[in-house]
């Protein structure tokens, strides 16, 4: 199967109730790690690739990447998906060089704006068979400890003249969740009536929910154990993904959980091995680790086992 356009992807999500994983790539071994685990699941998945990412390996070569994993199983519907475009060109760029969905991230933008930039991405992808993720609200964050008191959640009434107006194919919503390992500093806690109201104004729209990892704590743990300094992080309790993935939320996103699960691997591997400087040594069991965190999510939190 050739990559997609998601659409197909989110029709069946919205009607099945459950969600497509988009997971950040950033090298060989994320990439193959996601595939396989998506390849044993039977399972659609996005492989998404930020601008550092783009900036990091260069997107020619997470191209090539991905186009090797389709070779590998093309039963696999896959569709490669801009994480957080910024700007018109950058979207441009990625829709030239093969994506099959960009978002435009116009957040931090006042309103008119964020749709004017939207409508403009909108425009130029829709020709070109590219789906548009758009963003209205701003996620909470906690960086570096400290709270982001700049969030605002989505607003329902908003998003739905958002969506008319910028045309964009699903949007991205502020709930609560955060970027990063540390997402809350007390109890964990979603918006939950914000999301069904926002799903009940937009029926059939796909949501995505972004910052959505879920911190695994024997990560934590592993990083923390073999030398690492990862205190106190907190990420989104599985449950409440899943209540989410049953809901308007069609896509959630998950970057961070893979930094932890090769992080611990690899720190692990480290310790127990200092005999070891060969780099498959340990980039083996960090694959091996991310393809056993991403088949964990497909099957327990996204629902899409069996769905290919
Ligand atoms: O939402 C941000 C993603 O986790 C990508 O992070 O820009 O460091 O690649 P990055
Ligand atoms: P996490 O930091 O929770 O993994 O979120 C990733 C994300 O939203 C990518 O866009
Ligand atoms: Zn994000």
């Amino acid at each position: 199967m050739a990559l997609m356009n998601p659409k197909d992807m989110f029709v069946a999500a919205y009607d099945g109730r459950y969600a497509i994983g988009a997971f950040n790539v950033n090298n060989m071994e994320i990439v193959q790690g996601i595939m396989e685990a998506a390849s044993e699941e039977k399972s659609p998945v996005i492989l998404q690739v930020s601008a550092g990412a783009r900036k990091y390996a260069g997107q020619t070569y997470l191209m090539k990447l991905v186009e090797a994993a389709l070779t590998e199983d093309p039963s696999v519907p896959v569709a490669v998906h801009l994480d957080h475009g910024a700007t018109f060109e950058l979207c441009r760029d990625c829709i030239d060089g093969g994506f099959t969905s960009v978002m435009i991230d116009g957040s931090h933008l006042p309103f008119e704006e964020n749709i004017a930039l939207t409508r403009q991405v909108v425009e130029y992808a829709h020709p070109r068979g590219v789906w548009v993720e758009a963003e209205l609200g701003k996620l909470a964050g906690v960086e570096e400890h400290v709270q982001n008191a700049d969030h605002v959640y989505t607003d329902p009434k908003e998003a739905v003249e958002f969506v008319e107006r910028s045309g964009c194919d699903s949007l991205a919503v502020a709930i609560g969740t955060s970027h990063g390992a540390y997402k809350f500093k007390g109890e964990a806690k979603l918006d939950f009536d914000r999301l069904e109201a926002i799903g009940k104004l937009l029926p059939n729209y796909p949501l995505v929910l972004h910052g959505a990892s879920s911190v695994p704590q024997e990560f934590v743990e592993l990083c923390n154990k073999y030398g690492g300094n990862v205190a106190g992080a907190k990420g989104v309790p599985e449950d409440m993904l899943r209540k989410a993935a049953g809901m308007s939320v069609c896509k959630i996103n998950v970057d961070t959980d893979i930094r932890l699960a090769v992080t611990a691997s690899i720190r692990q591997h480290m310790v127990e091995h200092p005999e070891d400087f060969d780099p498959r040594a340990y980039l083996k069991p960090a694959r091996a680790a991310v393809k056993a965190m991403v088949a964990h999510k497909i099957r327990n939190v996204m629902g899409s086992s069996g769905k290919a």
